[in-house]
Protein backbone atom coordinates (compact mmCIF):
# COMPACT_ATOMS: atom_id res chain seq x y z
CA UNK A 1 0.00 0.00 0.00
CA UNK A 2 2.68 2.26 1.05
CA UNK A 3 4.64 1.50 -2.12
CA UNK A 4 1.51 2.05 -4.11
CA UNK A 5 1.21 5.67 -2.36
CA UNK A 6 4.54 6.73 -2.73
CA UNK A 7 4.52 5.33 -6.74
CA UNK A 8 1.31 7.71 -7.21
CA UNK A 9 3.07 10.47 -5.69
CA UNK A 10 6.07 9.45 -8.36
CA UNK A 11 3.19 9.30 -11.32
CA UNK A 12 1.80 12.78 -10.21
CA UNK A 13 4.84 14.57 -10.04
CA UNK A 14 6.09 12.59 -13.32
CA UNK A 15 2.81 14.05 -15.07
CA UNK A 16 3.64 17.91 -13.28
CA UNK A 17 7.37 17.80 -15.00
CA UNK A 18 6.25 16.76 -18.15
CA UNK A 19 3.56 19.04 -18.51
CA UNK A 20 5.83 21.61 -17.36
CA UNK A 21 8.41 20.88 -19.96
CA UNK A 22 5.41 20.85 -22.23
CA UNK A 23 4.72 24.31 -21.39
CA UNK A 24 8.66 25.03 -21.66
CA UNK A 25 8.62 23.86 -25.44
CA UNK A 26 5.36 26.19 -25.99
CA UNK A 27 6.41 29.07 -24.64
CA UNK A 28 9.75 29.23 -26.43
CA UNK A 29 7.38 27.88 -29.85
CA UNK A 30 5.06 31.26 -29.15
CA UNK A 31 8.05 33.61 -28.62
CA UNK A 32 9.79 32.14 -31.69
CA UNK A 33 6.89 32.55 -34.00
CA UNK A 34 5.91 35.64 -32.24
CA UNK A 35 9.64 37.14 -33.60
CA UNK A 36 9.33 35.18 -36.81
CA UNK A 37 5.65 36.70 -37.83
CA UNK A 38 6.84 40.27 -37.25
CA UNK A 39 10.16 39.74 -39.94
CA UNK A 40 7.42 37.91 -41.97
CA UNK A 41 4.76 41.00 -41.88
CA UNK A 42 7.63 43.77 -41.94
CA UNK A 43 8.38 41.97 -45.38
CA UNK A 44 4.44 41.73 -46.42
CA UNK A 45 4.10 45.54 -45.60
CA UNK A 46 6.67 46.27 -48.24
CA UNK A 47 5.10 43.57 -50.80
CA UNK A 48 1.23 44.98 -50.22
CA UNK A 49 -0.05 48.34 -52.17
CA UNK A 50 -1.07 51.47 -50.02
CA UNK A 51 -4.71 50.98 -51.08
CA UNK A 52 -5.22 47.91 -50.77
CA UNK A 53 -4.84 44.95 -48.07
CA UNK A 54 -3.40 41.45 -48.84
CA UNK A 55 -5.39 38.40 -49.28
CA UNK A 56 -3.26 35.40 -50.38
CA UNK A 57 0.09 34.12 -51.80
CA UNK A 58 0.22 31.60 -54.14
CA UNK A 59 3.39 29.27 -54.42
CA UNK A 60 2.35 27.91 -57.49
CA UNK A 61 2.20 30.99 -59.42
CA UNK A 62 4.53 32.84 -57.08
CA UNK A 63 1.81 35.38 -56.83
CA UNK A 64 0.91 38.08 -53.51
CA UNK A 65 -3.38 38.54 -54.49
CA UNK A 66 -4.22 42.19 -52.77
CA UNK A 67 -7.86 43.28 -52.57
CA UNK A 68 -9.62 46.44 -52.08
CA UNK A 69 -11.40 47.13 -48.40
CA UNK A 70 -14.64 45.84 -49.66
CA UNK A 71 -13.80 42.41 -49.67
CA UNK A 72 -14.46 40.28 -46.99
CA UNK A 73 -11.02 39.44 -45.67
CA UNK A 74 -9.78 42.98 -45.42
CA UNK A 75 -9.45 43.58 -41.21
CA UNK A 76 -7.48 40.52 -41.12
CA UNK A 77 -4.29 41.61 -41.63
CA UNK A 78 -4.63 45.60 -39.97
CA UNK A 79 -5.69 42.51 -36.86
CA UNK A 80 -3.07 40.32 -37.37
CA UNK A 81 -0.63 43.66 -37.04
CA UNK A 82 -2.04 44.39 -33.64
CA UNK A 83 -1.93 41.07 -32.59
CA UNK A 84 2.10 41.13 -33.74
CA UNK A 85 2.44 44.69 -31.92
CA UNK A 86 0.79 43.53 -28.78
CA UNK A 87 2.87 40.41 -28.73
CA UNK A 88 6.83 42.05 -29.67
CA UNK A 89 5.86 45.66 -28.98
CA UNK A 90 7.80 46.51 -32.43
CA UNK A 91 6.97 50.22 -33.16
CA UNK A 92 7.59 49.56 -37.45
CA UNK A 93 4.78 47.05 -37.08
CA UNK A 94 2.71 49.54 -35.36
CA UNK A 95 2.92 52.49 -37.86
CA UNK A 96 2.18 50.02 -39.78
CA UNK A 97 -1.15 48.58 -38.12
CA UNK A 98 -2.41 52.28 -37.24
CA UNK A 99 -1.95 53.11 -41.12
CA UNK A 100 -4.21 50.54 -42.11
CA UNK A 101 -6.81 51.37 -40.08
CA UNK A 102 -7.42 54.70 -42.06
CA UNK A 103 -7.36 52.46 -44.79
CA UNK A 104 -10.08 50.56 -43.52
CA UNK A 105 -12.15 53.28 -41.22
CA UNK A 106 -14.67 54.04 -43.96
CA UNK A 107 -15.64 50.08 -43.82
CA UNK A 108 -17.76 50.89 -40.62
CA UNK A 109 -20.29 52.12 -43.31
CA UNK A 110 -20.31 48.78 -45.42
CA UNK A 111 -23.61 47.08 -46.18
CA UNK A 112 -23.23 44.83 -49.36
CA UNK A 113 -22.86 41.95 -47.57
CA UNK A 114 -22.81 40.64 -43.61
CA UNK A 115 -18.58 40.41 -43.42
CA UNK A 116 -18.73 43.80 -41.61
CA UNK A 117 -17.63 42.11 -38.32
CA UNK A 118 -14.87 40.23 -39.65
CA UNK A 119 -13.54 43.70 -41.11
CA UNK A 120 -14.23 46.07 -38.32
CA UNK A 121 -13.99 44.09 -35.13
CA UNK A 122 -11.08 42.30 -36.31
CA UNK A 123 -9.08 45.42 -36.47
CA UNK A 124 -10.56 48.01 -34.88
CA UNK A 125 -11.45 45.64 -31.57
CA UNK A 126 -7.71 44.73 -31.54
CA UNK A 127 -6.66 48.31 -31.99
CA UNK A 128 -9.03 49.11 -29.01
CA UNK A 129 -8.47 46.53 -27.18
CA UNK A 130 -4.33 47.65 -27.04
CA UNK A 131 -4.71 51.26 -26.77
CA UNK A 132 -8.28 52.37 -25.80
CA UNK A 133 -8.47 55.12 -28.17
CA UNK A 134 -12.00 56.21 -28.07
CA UNK A 135 -11.77 57.21 -31.91
CA UNK A 136 -11.29 53.43 -32.55
CA UNK A 137 -14.47 52.91 -30.22
CA UNK A 138 -16.96 55.13 -32.24
CA UNK A 139 -15.75 53.11 -35.25
CA UNK A 140 -16.81 49.64 -33.83
CA UNK A 141 -20.06 51.36 -32.66
CA UNK A 142 -21.05 52.97 -35.71
CA UNK A 143 -19.97 49.35 -37.65
CA UNK A 144 -22.45 47.40 -35.52
CA UNK A 145 -25.41 49.53 -36.11
CA UNK A 146 -24.55 49.13 -40.14
CA UNK A 147 -24.84 45.44 -39.50
CA UNK A 148 -28.21 45.41 -38.15
CA UNK A 149 -29.46 46.90 -42.05
CA UNK A 150 -28.86 43.38 -43.07
CA UNK A 151 -31.30 42.33 -40.30
CA UNK A 152 -34.33 40.59 -41.29
CA UNK A 153 -37.36 40.19 -38.42
CA UNK A 154 -39.22 38.21 -40.28
CA UNK A 155 -36.39 35.24 -40.19
CA UNK A 156 -34.63 36.81 -37.27
CA UNK A 157 -31.22 36.47 -38.67
CA UNK A 158 -28.98 38.65 -40.44
CA UNK A 159 -29.10 37.65 -44.24
CA UNK A 160 -25.23 37.21 -45.56
CA UNK A 161 -25.74 38.18 -49.34
CA UNK A 162 -27.74 39.45 -51.37
CA UNK A 163 -30.33 37.71 -53.64
CA UNK A 164 -28.75 36.62 -56.42
CA UNK A 165 -29.89 33.17 -59.34
CA UNK A 166 -28.59 30.59 -57.00
CA UNK A 167 -30.25 32.21 -53.61
CA UNK A 168 -32.96 33.92 -51.83
CA UNK A 169 -32.16 35.09 -48.52
CA UNK A 170 -29.08 33.20 -47.41
CA UNK A 171 -27.27 33.28 -44.01
CA UNK A 172 -24.17 31.25 -44.03
CA UNK A 173 -22.71 29.06 -40.78
CA UNK A 174 -19.29 31.96 -41.37
CA UNK A 175 -21.75 34.37 -39.86
CA UNK A 176 -21.72 33.69 -36.27
CA UNK A 177 -18.14 35.57 -36.29
CA UNK A 178 -20.16 38.74 -37.66
CA UNK A 179 -22.31 38.76 -34.22
CA UNK A 180 -19.05 39.26 -31.94
CA UNK A 181 -19.33 42.87 -33.28
CA UNK A 182 -23.13 43.39 -32.28
CA UNK A 183 -22.35 41.84 -28.77
CA UNK A 184 -19.32 43.66 -27.70
CA UNK A 185 -21.05 46.50 -29.12
CA UNK A 186 -24.07 46.07 -26.83
CA UNK A 187 -22.17 45.66 -23.82
CA UNK A 188 -20.01 49.00 -24.68
CA UNK A 189 -22.19 51.74 -25.34
CA UNK A 190 -24.19 50.62 -28.16
CA UNK A 191 -28.05 49.86 -27.88
CA UNK A 192 -29.63 46.37 -26.55
CA UNK A 193 -31.05 46.02 -30.01
CA UNK A 194 -27.62 44.96 -31.43
CA UNK A 195 -27.29 41.77 -28.73
CA UNK A 196 -31.05 41.01 -29.23
CA UNK A 197 -30.72 40.83 -33.43
CA UNK A 198 -27.16 38.77 -32.03
CA UNK A 199 -28.89 36.43 -30.09
CA UNK A 200 -31.85 36.26 -32.94
CA UNK A 201 -29.21 35.26 -35.20
CA UNK A 202 -27.68 32.87 -33.29
CA UNK A 203 -30.88 31.18 -32.51
CA UNK A 204 -32.29 30.83 -35.87
CA UNK A 205 -28.65 29.40 -36.85
CA UNK A 206 -28.78 26.90 -33.42
CA UNK A 207 -32.66 25.43 -35.21
CA UNK A 208 -31.45 25.43 -38.68
CA UNK A 209 -28.07 24.93 -39.78
CA UNK A 210 -27.26 21.72 -37.42
CA UNK A 211 -27.59 18.51 -38.19
CA UNK A 212 -28.17 15.68 -35.68
CA UNK A 213 -24.28 15.15 -35.55
CA UNK A 214 -23.33 18.31 -34.63
CA UNK A 215 -21.60 19.42 -38.40
CA UNK A 216 -23.72 21.97 -39.98
CA UNK A 217 -24.27 23.17 -43.10
CA UNK A 218 -22.94 25.62 -45.13
CA UNK A 219 -25.66 28.24 -46.38
CA UNK A 220 -29.39 28.24 -45.48
CA UNK A 221 -31.59 29.58 -47.55
CA UNK A 222 -34.59 31.62 -46.13
CA UNK A 223 -37.77 33.21 -46.83
CA UNK A 224 -37.47 36.90 -45.67
CA UNK A 225 -41.13 37.04 -44.63
CA UNK A 226 -42.19 33.99 -42.90
CA UNK A 227 -38.72 32.97 -41.90
CA UNK A 228 -39.49 29.72 -43.61
CA UNK A 229 -36.34 27.81 -44.88
CA UNK A 230 -36.39 27.42 -48.49
CA UNK A 231 -32.94 25.17 -48.54
CA UNK A 232 -30.05 23.84 -46.85
CA UNK A 233 -26.69 23.71 -49.07
CA UNK A 234 -23.33 24.73 -49.43
CA UNK A 235 -21.06 27.12 -51.59
CA UNK A 236 -17.56 26.62 -50.52
CA UNK A 237 -17.99 22.79 -49.42
CA UNK A 238 -18.06 19.89 -51.50
CA UNK A 239 -21.30 18.76 -51.46
CA UNK A 240 -24.72 19.79 -49.90
CA UNK A 241 -24.57 16.98 -46.78
CA UNK A 242 -20.69 17.38 -46.95
CA UNK A 243 -19.12 19.06 -43.50
CA UNK A 244 -17.21 21.94 -45.02
CA UNK A 245 -13.89 22.29 -42.56
CA UNK A 246 -13.80 25.88 -42.18
CA UNK A 247 -17.57 26.15 -41.53
CA UNK A 248 -17.34 24.18 -38.68
CA UNK A 249 -14.53 25.96 -37.17
CA UNK A 250 -16.80 28.97 -37.91
CA UNK A 251 -19.28 27.35 -36.11
CA UNK A 252 -17.43 26.50 -33.39
CA UNK A 253 -16.04 29.48 -33.09
CA UNK A 254 -19.25 31.53 -33.08
CA UNK A 255 -21.01 29.55 -30.20
CA UNK A 256 -18.10 29.42 -28.04
CA UNK A 257 -17.91 33.08 -28.36
CA UNK A 258 -21.97 33.43 -27.85
CA UNK A 259 -21.92 32.15 -25.10
CA UNK A 260 -18.54 34.30 -23.54
CA UNK A 261 -20.96 37.31 -24.15
CA UNK A 262 -24.91 35.74 -22.98
CA UNK A 263 -23.83 32.64 -20.58
CA UNK A 264 -26.82 30.84 -22.23
CA UNK A 265 -25.91 26.66 -22.16
CA UNK A 266 -27.24 26.10 -24.79
CA UNK A 267 -24.75 27.94 -26.75
CA UNK A 268 -22.49 26.32 -24.30
CA UNK A 269 -23.92 22.57 -25.25
CA UNK A 270 -23.70 23.33 -29.21
CA UNK A 271 -19.85 24.48 -28.96
CA UNK A 272 -18.86 21.09 -27.23
CA UNK A 273 -21.24 19.06 -29.56
CA UNK A 274 -19.40 20.73 -32.35
CA UNK A 275 -16.19 20.12 -31.19
CA UNK A 276 -17.04 16.76 -30.38
CA UNK A 277 -17.87 16.42 -34.02
CA UNK A 278 -15.02 17.81 -35.22
CA UNK A 279 -11.98 16.17 -32.45
CA UNK A 280 -13.66 12.61 -33.17
CA UNK A 281 -14.05 12.50 -36.65
CA UNK A 282 -11.94 9.49 -38.59
CA UNK A 283 -11.10 11.66 -41.23
CA UNK A 284 -9.18 14.29 -38.91
CA UNK A 285 -5.49 13.61 -39.30
CA UNK A 286 -3.26 12.97 -36.85
CA UNK A 287 -1.51 16.54 -37.13
CA UNK A 288 -5.46 18.08 -36.40
CA UNK A 289 -4.82 20.32 -39.73
CA UNK A 290 -8.39 19.02 -41.18
CA UNK A 291 -8.86 18.60 -45.02
CA UNK A 292 -10.71 21.61 -46.55
CA UNK A 293 -14.23 19.33 -45.95
CA UNK A 294 -14.06 16.21 -43.57
CA UNK A 295 -15.70 14.30 -46.91
CA UNK A 296 -13.28 15.13 -49.22
CA UNK A 297 -13.74 12.51 -51.86
CA UNK A 298 -10.18 12.60 -52.74
CA UNK A 299 -8.75 11.82 -48.60
CA UNK A 300 -6.07 11.34 -47.54
CA UNK A 301 -5.04 13.15 -50.65
CA UNK A 302 -7.16 16.22 -50.46
CA UNK A 303 -5.58 19.63 -49.65
CA UNK A 304 -5.55 20.60 -46.30
CA UNK A 305 -6.95 23.84 -45.03
CA UNK A 306 -4.97 25.46 -42.41
CA UNK A 307 -6.88 28.31 -41.85
CA UNK A 308 -9.57 25.80 -40.44
CA UNK A 309 -7.02 24.20 -37.80
CA UNK A 310 -5.86 28.13 -36.92
CA UNK A 311 -9.72 29.11 -36.46
CA UNK A 312 -10.53 26.11 -34.65
CA UNK A 313 -7.09 26.01 -32.30
CA UNK A 314 -8.21 29.57 -31.14
CA UNK A 315 -11.98 28.83 -30.84
CA UNK A 316 -10.49 25.34 -28.37
CA UNK A 317 -8.84 27.54 -26.41
CA UNK A 318 -11.56 29.43 -25.61
CA UNK A 319 -13.89 26.64 -25.04
CA UNK A 320 -11.72 25.32 -22.49
CA UNK A 321 -11.83 28.25 -20.57
CA UNK A 322 -16.09 27.14 -20.09
CA UNK A 323 -15.09 23.19 -19.47
CA UNK A 324 -14.95 21.34 -16.37
CA UNK A 325 -11.13 20.01 -15.75
CA UNK A 326 -11.21 17.17 -18.12
CA UNK A 327 -12.76 18.25 -20.85
CA UNK A 328 -10.38 21.50 -20.34
CA UNK A 329 -7.67 19.69 -20.38
CA UNK A 330 -8.35 17.54 -23.84
CA UNK A 331 -9.30 20.76 -25.80
CA UNK A 332 -6.04 22.50 -24.73
CA UNK A 333 -4.21 19.21 -25.85
CA UNK A 334 -6.11 19.31 -28.97
CA UNK A 335 -5.49 23.06 -29.84
CA UNK A 336 -1.64 22.51 -28.65
CA UNK A 337 -0.96 19.49 -31.59
CA UNK A 338 -3.09 22.29 -33.84
CA UNK A 339 -0.68 24.77 -32.86
CA UNK A 340 2.68 22.32 -32.97
CA UNK A 341 1.11 21.35 -36.49
CA UNK A 342 0.93 24.47 -37.71
CA UNK A 343 4.61 25.69 -36.87
CA UNK A 344 6.21 22.54 -37.46
CA UNK A 345 4.95 21.85 -40.69
CA UNK A 346 2.86 24.53 -41.97
CA UNK A 347 4.87 27.91 -41.89
CA UNK A 348 6.11 30.08 -44.55
CA UNK A 349 10.16 29.84 -45.18
CA UNK A 350 11.79 32.75 -43.48
CA UNK A 351 11.21 35.37 -45.95
CA UNK A 352 8.95 33.24 -48.10
CA UNK A 353 5.16 33.70 -49.45
CA UNK A 354 5.66 37.25 -50.00
CA UNK A 355 5.53 37.76 -46.18
CA UNK A 356 2.85 35.79 -44.82
CA UNK A 357 3.09 33.23 -41.55
CA UNK A 358 1.34 30.39 -42.60
CA UNK A 359 1.23 28.09 -45.90
CA UNK A 360 -1.62 25.44 -47.07
CA UNK A 361 -5.29 26.78 -46.89
CA UNK A 362 -7.69 26.52 -49.20
CA UNK A 363 -10.48 29.34 -49.87
CA UNK A 364 -12.81 28.11 -52.33
CA UNK A 365 -12.10 24.77 -53.63
CA UNK A 366 -14.95 24.56 -55.52
CA UNK A 367 -15.24 28.00 -57.34
CA UNK A 368 -11.09 26.77 -58.07
CA UNK A 369 -9.89 29.55 -56.19
CA UNK A 370 -7.65 29.97 -53.08
CA UNK A 371 -6.47 25.90 -52.78
CA UNK A 372 -3.03 25.18 -51.22
CA UNK A 373 -2.38 29.06 -50.73
CA UNK A 374 -1.59 31.71 -47.76
CA UNK A 375 -4.61 33.42 -46.49
CA UNK A 376 -4.97 36.29 -43.97
CA UNK A 377 -7.05 35.01 -41.71
CA UNK A 378 -5.42 31.60 -41.24
CA UNK A 379 -2.51 34.13 -40.43
CA UNK A 380 -4.64 35.90 -37.85
CA UNK A 381 -6.16 33.12 -35.97
CA UNK A 382 -2.78 31.50 -35.76
CA UNK A 383 -1.80 34.77 -33.98
CA UNK A 384 -4.89 35.11 -32.09
CA UNK A 385 -4.59 31.33 -30.76
CA UNK A 386 -0.45 31.91 -29.69
CA UNK A 387 -1.73 34.91 -27.93
CA UNK A 388 -4.50 33.18 -26.33
CA UNK A 389 -2.48 29.82 -25.07
CA UNK A 390 -0.02 32.53 -23.54
CA UNK A 391 -2.21 34.74 -21.44
CA UNK A 392 -4.75 31.77 -20.72
CA UNK A 393 -2.91 28.57 -20.27
CA UNK A 394 1.27 29.41 -19.61
CA UNK A 395 -0.06 32.52 -17.22
N1 LIG B 1 -16.42 33.70 -44.95
C1 LIG B 1 -15.89 33.11 -46.11
C2 LIG B 1 -14.96 31.98 -45.87
O1 LIG B 1 -14.82 31.44 -44.80
O2 LIG B 1 -14.37 31.57 -46.83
Amino acid sequence: MKRFFQSGIVAGLMCCFLNAGAQKDMRALIRKDEAFAASQYKLLMKNVPADKMPQNYDPAKDQLVASATDWWTSGFYPGTLWLIYKATKDPQILAEAKKRLVLEEPIQYYTGNHDIGFMIFCSFGNAYAITKDPRYKKVILTAAETATKRYKPGMKAIQSWNKSKKFNAPVIIDNMMNLELLEWASRNGGSKRLAEIAENHANTTLKNHFRPDGSSYHAVDYDTATGAVLKKVTHQGYADESAWARGQAWGLYGYTMMYRFTKKPEYLAQAHKIAAFILNHPNLPKDKVPYWDFNAPDIPDAPRDVSAAAVMASALLELAQYSNQKQKAAYIADAAIMIRSMSARYKSQPGGSKGFILTQSVGHLPGKSEVNVSLSYADYYYMEALERYKEWILK
